[in-house]
């Protein structure tokens, strides 16, 4: 095992023969593209368009379109390294073969943060679509169980509910599950097509005026909101990310080299487009000032504009399909943590595998117990922002980790090359640090105890335990 400053290096060829072991291979390309499509459109476009609208005005718009191409340049160094290291784990896995064991442990740590956060968002703006599609049918529930405590309840008890429920579909089985997940895939981008083609005829363009009303960068203002379009970017970033959850599903991928390139790139292409169009649509039918801060944006538009059924409909159609972006991220969640044990960094109770099923069941099991928590008692944009922060992290990562690779390794074969490398690295590093630091500082300050604490956890834990470390005999890339 190599030994860089930052701990052990795991070679790519021992991160390479782990793959396959233990993780049935069941998926090929159309799944990882609906995988993908799966995780990446969800509450980000469906409620956070609001919030990004509330934060920067008409430039939201802007805001998708810097979020979408820094991510942009993420997937792509996501690509190549993916293709090179098709092993579960993601920016992790990367991260200890290039980086060395420490950064990777840092990496993990905030992709436990990423993915378990992100579920509890997307619960969380579930419930949001839930509640007002039930009231608008003249139901009315106890709200003291409608939201957490933040907002004048006790807990948000149908984001508790469908946190659940997903973890149990995934406890059930990988394959079962992504089949599922095409169908709801299919459903949300009907609905998206709905919206847009209601909501851009009422498209009006005095409500693009003034643009950009709160400036560009990141600010508190008077009332102690932050806003701007960076901290729209910041905010609305969580729309894009996903493609990286196709990544960490590498070991089940059949042929991994195409179906991960094709996987990735594909989802974060379709993903963008929809995106444009949607928010283009939202604010251009609607003045920013109503949009903003709605629970369910989507169908608060189509409710406006005089289109009920359309607006039920889009609402019935992220009820239906949100799950599916919980899914892919606790599917993502589970194999980080899967991996991180089967290193010795976290307990190797985590990386057991159902003999029945071939999924982490019990890992499984913690994760969505976990997320049901933060899901039913924190506020959505807090929980979303600290989720941004963990990805930021790790995309990062990824970014020195393409660039590194490509000045120590360069003759490595490489199936998927990532055009102008050093450029397309430093763009996603530059652009995630500028929206790490356009978040409010409250969340940045939440995301330091974070890290705060799984520092600790790795020296008093993993650090001990981790197997790289006790296996020094192996040299080499
Ligand atoms: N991109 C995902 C969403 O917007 C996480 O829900």
């Amino acid at each position: 095992m190599a030994a860089g400053f930052f701990g052990p290096i795991k070679p790519i060829a021992v991160a390479r023969q782990e793959a396959g072991h233990s993780l049935r291979a069941t998926l090929s390309w159309p799944h990882l593209v609906a995988l993908g499509v799966g995780a990446i459109v969800g509450t980000g476009i469906y409620t956070l368009t609001g919030v990004g609208a509330e934060r920067a005005g008409p430039a939201v718009i802007l805001a998708f379109a810097i979020a979408g191409a820094v991510c942009a340049c993420a997937a792509l160094a996501y690509a190549e390294l993916a293709t090179m290291i098709p092993t579960s784990g993601s920016a992790y896995t990367y991260t200890y073969s290039v980086l060395g064991e420490t950064l990777a442990w840092i990496v993990g740590w905030s992709l436990i943060l990423e993915y378990s956060l992100a579920c509890s968002t997307v619960a969380v703006g579930w419930s949001g679509y839930l509640v007002g599609w039930i009231q608008s049918a003249g139901i009315h529930l106890p709200p003291a169980l409608l939201s957490g405590p933040h907002a004048g309840g006790i807990v948000n008890l149908p984001a508790v509910l469908v946190a659940l429920g997903v973890a149990g579909m995934l406890m059930a089985g990988t394959r079962e599950s992504a089949t599922l997940n095409i169908i709801l895939v299919v459903i949300k981008l009907v609905a998206l097509s709905i919206f847009v083609a209601f909501a851009a005829p009422a498209f009006d363009a005095n409500n693009l005026q003034p643009f950009m009303p709160y400036g560009f960068a990141s600010h508190v203002d008077a009332s102690g909101a932050t806003k701007g379009v960076m901290a729209a970017a910041a905010i609305v970033f969580f729309a894009f990310y996903g493609f990286d959850a196709v990544a960490t599903s590498a070991e089940e991928t059949k042929n991994p080299k195409r179906d991960l390139t094709i996987g990735i790139i594909g989802s974060m292409a379709i993903c963008t487009l929809i995106y444009m169009l949607v928010a283009i649509s939202a604010v251009g039918a609607m003045h920013y000032t109503t949009l903003g801060n709605s629970p369910e944006p989507l169908a608060l538009v189509l409710r406006t504009l005089g289109h009920p059924v359309a607006s039920h409909l889009v609402a019935l159609a992220a009820l239906i399909a949100l799950p599916s972006v919980i899914l892919v991220m606790m599917y993502g969640q589970s194999r980080v943590f899967f991996v991180m044990s089967r290193d010795g960094l976290l307990p190797r109770s985590l990386s057991r595998v159902s003999e029945r099923t071939g999924t982490p069941v019990f890992v499984t099991g913690v994760t969505g117990v976990f997320v049901a928590g933060v899901a039913g008692f924190f506020r959505l944009d807090e929980i979303a922002e600290l989720a941004n922060a963990g990805t930021l992290i790790a995309f990062i990562a990824v970014g020195v980790c393409l660039m590194v690779l490509r000045k120590r390794a360069p003759d490595l074969p490489r199936v998927f090359r990532c055009p102008a490398p050093y450029l397309v690295g430093t763009l996603a590093v530059l652009g995630c640090l500028y929206l790490l630091f356009s978040l409010p500082s409250m969340t940045l300050v939440r995301f330091l105890g974070w890290n705060i604490l799984g520092v600790l956890v790795y020296f008093a834990y993993g650090r001990a335990r981790s197997l790289a470390r006790r296996d020094q005999a192996v040299v080499g890339i």
